[in-house]
């Protein structure tokens, strides 16, 4: 073991009895293992060490210095020296090197644990959250073919403005008052895209400009909406314990949330029979609320929503005749070539006979150029008229 390896060890012992220190109080302990080791160290050596430490012991080992770099979306460990990045939305090889599958096996347990989930053969997968917003998700062999499978998606700790994702050419400049209009009259917004699209980032900005004296009620699988808003407070759904006892799901929460005096009913994401609830609230006089669906476009939105309606039992006339009252507009994202992510499209939710259809209002391309569609009409007077 070398002296940093011994220095590791002995600092891993003293934070696993107070696991909240800070970084001064690490400093000084490995300071101190150093001395106890007959190590005097300098301060740019105590510096480096305490990083090592804090990263080894607190973050997640190597992968911190990936987490901690702003361009990062994503971190991918799929074997000790097959680890990936997403830059600015393409995806890279790196050469961090993890050891073995041991190593990458207990890096998973340990960040596991300190999500405060469980990583076991018994469970072998986990979908949780680090204390600092960090989504994890971890899946262990056998279940994970060829040895453990970790996924980490960074979240900003500030929500982007809407005039910061103009800058970054995500959003059109045209369409920013409409979506800044839909907040203000609190119009019931679905956020739409494929899986990595942005609907997480775009609704926590759009949540950012609701006035200060309302108050959003933020429902989670996993908290990882952060608007930048005085008054927000947050549900975040509960798996059972070891006994399959004390689960609270989304379906729960919606449900509390109604009971919480909630200005804005918010539903980070909606994948399952939770939708009967969001809809009954939405259409109980619940105004102001979104939610993000998945969806490749947004034409298949009315397709998922009834595909969710039906794991919650409700009957298909149901679910168009409830999504089309309760979603004033649906705004969808896209990923371009080249991985940019934007909003491309904004449409009404409407019954058209039997069926449910999404009808576009508003279309931007990559370039920013942002053309209108049969439902603008309708949705320039909800605006207006809201
Ligand atoms: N407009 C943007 N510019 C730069 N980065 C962005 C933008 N939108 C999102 N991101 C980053 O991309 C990643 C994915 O974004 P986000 O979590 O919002 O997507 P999502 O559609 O909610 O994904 P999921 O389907 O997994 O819930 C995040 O790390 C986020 O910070
Ligand atoms: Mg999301």
């Amino acid at each position: 073991m070398s002296p940093e390896e011994s220095i590791l060890e002995d600092v891993r012992a003293v934070v696993a009895l107070s696991p909240d220190v800070d970084d001064a109080a690490l400093a000084r302990e490995v300071d101190r293992a150093g001395r106890a080791r007959g190590l005097v160290l300098g301060s740019d050596a105590r510096a480096r060490l305490t990083r090592v430490v804090r990263d080894a012991v607190l973050g997640a080992g190597p992968l911190q210095r990936l987490l901690d770099d702003p361009d990062i979306t994503d971190v991918l460990v799929n074997g000790p020296r097959d680890v990936w990045v997403e830059r600015h939305g393409e995806l890279r090889p790196t050469s961090v090197d993890l050891g073995d599958e041991a190593g990458v096996r207990s890096l998973a347990v340990r960040l596991a644990a300190v999500a405060g989930a469980r990583l076991d053969d018994a469970q072998p997968a986990v979908d949780a959250r680090l204390p600092d917003g960090t989504r994890l998700h971890a899946v262990l062999p056998p279940v994970a073919d060829a040895g453990t499978l970790v996924s980490l998606r960074t979240v900003r700790s500030e929500a982007f403005t809407l005039d910061d994702l103009v800058a970054s050419r995500s959003l059109a400049p045209a369409l920013v008052p409409v979506l800044a209009d839909l907040v203000r009259v609190r119009a019931n917004l679905l956020l739409s895209g494929p899986t990595g699209a942005g609907k997480t980032t775009l609704l926590a900005s759009l949540l950012s400009l609701v006035p200060p004296d309302e108050r959003i009620v933020v429902i989670e699988e996993a908290g990882e909406l952060r608007p930048r808003h005085g008054h927000v407070v947050r549900l975040v759904a509960r798996r059972a314990n070891i006994d399959g006892a004390g689960t609270v799901t989304l379906s729960d929460l919606v449900r509390h949330a109604m009971r919480m005096r909630p200005d804005r009913i918010v539903l980070g994401e909606c994948r399952g029979a939770e939708v009967a609830d969001v809809l009954t609230a939405l259409n109980t006089g619940h105004d102001g609320g979104c939610a993000t669906v998945h969806a490749n476009a947004a034409a298949e939105v009315p397709a998922r929503l009834q595909a969710l309606g039906a794991l919650a039992g409700l009957p298909r006339e149901a679910v168009v005749a409830q999504a089309a009252a309760a979603f004033d507009a649906v705004v969808h994202l896209r990923r371009g070539t080249g991985g940019r992510r934007h909003v491309a499209e904004i449409g009404l939710v409407r019954a058209v006979g039997d069926r449910l259809t999404v009808q576009l209002a508003l279309a931007a391309d990559p370039g920013g150029a942002v053309l209108r569609g049969p439902g603008w009409d309708e949705l320039a007077a909800r605006l207006g008229a809201m």
